[in-house]
């Protein structure tokens, strides 16, 4: 397909407005451009046909049936969307006066309250963008905390689970702590016996998402909870997982003292490729004092946001946090209403059905029940045929479904991470599970088809590390990409 640039002739124009004659504002000559802007010069019909076709070679959850692990990429319903377009949300200025603000302060205020009562803790602050800055957040308050209790030269450390997210770690270590990485145990907990020999004077906290990026609730939490509380130690709840168990059961109930929540996930939010996402953390009340500033409090029946919060670890983002998702989960969330729950259980109930029609062609590395998401591994397949984790994903794009996340988590070789979501009708589930068996039979019948796949999708297999590391995003004139690729 050609670039939009490639397309450009000069002089044509998508239209023309007729000139008002009306006062031209005067540029200082030092801040005029030299040259005009390269801008590629289309007629409309070429510019729509353009981003149509664009359009039409990516793969939403708009498209089809979308199992990424850990993505939660479920239905995004319209309300949310002509919510957040009503112009007093849409077009309200962030340094508008309380005054003139008090809707938009009210559903933070109210989101807030909502998010404390999933997360059983009592404060909450709306301000990091993303799960990941969620994660920083929340250790940028354990260190506050020991700070106060003079213990935070000694507390260096925090414990992951060798199954954590990528962004665990990177936090970690942003936040300057020492990792710690246990392991996990036959039934796919965390393995008690080296998480005690890993638990110490030097423990800050915990990271951890429960059910894990297995799919599985922690049988043992209530006691791993215990290890680090008698270790004067933290936990931290990574709530990226937590479509599994609203309204079913609360981290602050398990034990967990910090929690974020992935907006973008749970409650809906048109996501993946970057955003838009928040991610608010919830903590309990002695860790309260340090949270983000400023902070949305209610008095009486105003609300304002308050900036005098002299142990506050200060902004992690502009203004009060990503306010048009607080207006799409907020109402995303007031559509369910008391019957929150039912997300949770549909969720889980859909993802246990397709294990259970998997679950004799795939191998099962841990055998249990699932959560919202289960892992399968592909190993049978790679020894039998000499097909891969890989292949199967590339393959399932010719039935026109998105690959599940693969290769993570790193304990399951040839891992397919699957997370179906509770927004997926019946019929659909059967459809995946239908080309995952085909898949299966093709794998022995014919395997160069799945290894040479896709074959239907405008592009087939990429240098995926090369598009990673090269990434061209932006028209290089001169050296046009051509040039690039030719090095
Ligand atoms: C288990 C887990 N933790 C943390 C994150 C980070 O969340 P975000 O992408 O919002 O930064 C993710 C994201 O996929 C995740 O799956």
């Amino acid at each position: 397909m050609d670039l939009i640039f490639e397309k450009s002739r000069p002089g044509r124009r998508a239209g023309r407005v007729p000139e008002y004659g009306l006062p031209v504002p005067e540029v200082p000559e030092e801040l005029r451009r030299a040259t005009p802007p390269r801008l590629p010069e289309v007629a409309e019909s070429e510019i729509v046909r353009h981003v149509t076709a664009l359009a039409d070679r990516t793969f939403g959850v708009d498209t089809g049936f979308y199992p990424l692990g850990s993505c939660t990429m479920k239905h995004n319903p319209r309300v949310n969307e002509r919510v957040g377009r009503l112009a007093g949300f849409r077009d309200l200025h962030p340094l508008q006066e309380d005054d003139g603000a008090q809707g938009a302060l009210e559903l933070e205020w109210r989101l807030q309250q909502i998010l404390a009562e999933v997360a059983g803790l009592p404060a909450v602050t709306m301000q990091p963008a993303a799960g990941s800055q969620g994660e920083l957040t929340g250790l940028m308050l354990v260190r506050a905390y020991f700070d106060e209790r003079g213990e935070g030269d000694r507390r260096d450390t925090v414990v992951t689970a060798d199954t954590a997210h990528g962004t665990n770690p990177a936090s970690v270590t942003m936040a300057g702590y020492r990792l710690e990485k246990v392991e996990t145990d036959a039934r796919g907990n965390l393995d008690l016996a080296d998480l005690r020999a890993k638990v110490d004077e030097r423990t800050a906290a915990l990271m951890l998402t429960n059910p894990s990026t297995l799919g599985l609730f922690d049988e043992g939490i209530e006691e791993v909870a215990r290890i680090f509380h008698d270790a004067g130690a933290l936990l931290y709840y990574d709530g990226a997982n937590l479509n599994a168990v609203v309204g079913r059961s609360r981290p602050g109930d398990m034990g967990f003292d910090i929690v974020h929540f992935n907006l973008h996930k749970t409650f809906s939010q048109p996501h993946g490729g970057g955003g838009p996402g928040a991610g608010p953390v919830a903590v309990r009340a002695d860790i309260e004092p340090f949270l983000p500033s400023p902070q949305v409090v209610r008095e009486g029946d105003r609300f304002r946001l308050d900036h005098e919060r002299p142990k506050s670890i200060g902004r992690v983002r502009g203004f009060s946090g990503p306010f048009g998702v607080f207006v799409r989960s907020y109402a995303f969330i007031r559509a369910y209403g008391p019957a929150l729950r039912e997300m949770s259980d549909a969720a889980v109930l859909n993802a246990n059905y397709v294990l259970a029609k998997l679950r004799d062609v795939y191998e099962l590395p841990y055998d249990r029940l699932c959560m919202h998401e289960f892992v399968l591994s592909a190993r049978n397949l790679k020894r039998e045929h000499g097909i891969t984790a890989l292949d199967v994903a590339k393959r399932l794009m010719d039935y026109g479904i998105h690959p599940p996340t693969i290769y993570f988590p790193l304990v399951v070789p040839e891992a397919l991470m699957i997370e179906p979501t509770e927004t997926e009708p019946k019929e659909r589930l059967d459809d995946f599970v239908e080309a995952m068996r085909r898949i299966a039979e093709e794998a022995a019948e014919s395997p160069e088809l799945l290894r040479e796949a896709p074959h239907r999708r405008p592009v087939r297999r990429l240098d995926e590390v090369r598009a990673a590391k090269h990434l061209v995003v932006r028209y290089l004139f001169d050296e046009h990409p051509a040039l690039v690729e030719a090095e």
